[in-house]
């Protein structure tokens, strides 16, 4: 009987490294190993959060002017020691350091920069509902970069993204260009095995995901498109889901198709979440699974950041509803 073992997300890394750089020397799945090493440890520690004594803030006001919980540091400091030491990492970034870790300091020492948010959603901890880690791979040099810093390139340069949710069950997708990928956390060999490959993005979906408390604040052509979901003109009957945490509400729409929406809010004029660890990862992840990214007037994956820690809104999902989102966008307002 040909029972073939589980792929594990260490084979699957190196077949795509046979598959599409030859001559790969192994560094890439060298790098990856890293980042699920570090996964695992925060996934062990957030099966028991309410009995390590992690839970809730410390009291420390972080560079977003956010609360820092307990989790962000450890999920943090887990991630840099399991990167730090891979020997081509060149720099690494996180959302909970102001400045950027420079691991290797002879220029082009490092080939990579790995840039992460360790544990997202991180105030919904206390309360059992599900949070991520997210990451996003860049090269250190990319080809014909006069970047000042090497750190803010478009998103549509990263080599590799991805999130691991820790949900019901823990579970790792990314991609490096060649499809979107899904494994799972076996607790029984530890390791990440393969469940969900080639995951596509339904081409329109009946589920929008946005924080409709903050509705007054957003932009007035958001407003006409939410009413717009709600009113059943194509035939579709919408129902609304949020949980608040960016991985899980992206999981389901690249699941089940539909949208994501983060908007300008009164509150968050950019929008809240972070380009560079939050949303190029997630619309590279979107655009490989058949789905679109935009802040609303262009396409995510080319915004030239500025800043490490610059926000910007987003909204993702299927094909279907991004373009009805875009129209509404481009009509200006009946006056
Ligand atoms: P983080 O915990 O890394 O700061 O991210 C929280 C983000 C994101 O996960 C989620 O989509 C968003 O905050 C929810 O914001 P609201 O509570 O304002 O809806
Ligand atoms: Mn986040
Ligand atoms: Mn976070």
């Amino acid at each position: 009987m040909d029972r073939r073992l589980p792929t594990t997300v260490a084979q699957h890394i190196l077949e795509q490294q046979r598959l599409r750089y030859p001559g790969a020397s192994g560094e890439f799945s060298w790098l990856l190993s890293g980042i699920t090493l570090a996964t695992k440890i925060i996934a062990a520690e957030v099966r028991r959060a309410g009995l390590n004594g992690r839970l809730g803030g410390t009291g420390e006001i972080n560079v977003q002017g956010e609360e820092v919980q307990g989790f962000d540091i450890f999920a943090n400091e887990a991630l840099l020691q399991c990167l730090q030491y891979r020997g081509n990492i060149g720099m690494l970034a996180s959302e909970e350091n102001e400045k950027p870790v420079v691991v290797l300091e002879k220029p082009g020492a490092g080939k990579y920069i790995v840039i992460f948010d360790p544990l997202d959603g991180s105030s919904n901890l206390d309360l059992n509902v599900s949070v991520g880690t997210i990451f996003s791979i860049l090269r250190c040099d990319p080809e014909g970069s006069e970047a000042s810093d090497p750190i803010l390139q478009p998103g549509r340069c990263q080599v590799a993204a991805g999130y691991v949710l820790y949900g019901s069950s823990t579970m790792l997708v990314y991609t490096t260009g060649d499809g979107v990928h899904g494994f799972t956390l076996d607790p029984s060999i530890g390791a990440y095995v393969m469940s969900h490959p080639n995951i596509r993005m339904p081409e329109r979906g009946s589920l929008y995901s946005v924080n409709e408390a903050n509705a007054d604040g957003f932009p007035e052509y958001c407003r006409r498109f939410l009413h717009w979901l709600k009113s059943g003109e194509d035939g579709t009957v919408y129902s609304s889901r949020y949980i608040g945490s960016l991985v899980a509400d992206f999981h389901r729409t690249l699941l089940r198709g539909g949208i994501f929406m983060y908007p300008p809010t009164g509150r968050y004029a950019q929008g809240k979440l972070r380009l560079m660890y939050e949303a190029n990862p997630i619309a590279f992840l979107a655009e490989q699974a058949g789905g679109e990214a935009s802040d609303g007037r262009g396409r995510i994956l080319d915004i030239q950041p500025e800043a490490l820690h610059q926000r910007t809104p987003l909204f993702v999902g299927s094909k279907h509803e991004m373009e009805r989102l875009h129209t509404f966008a481009r009509k200006p307002a009946a006056v």
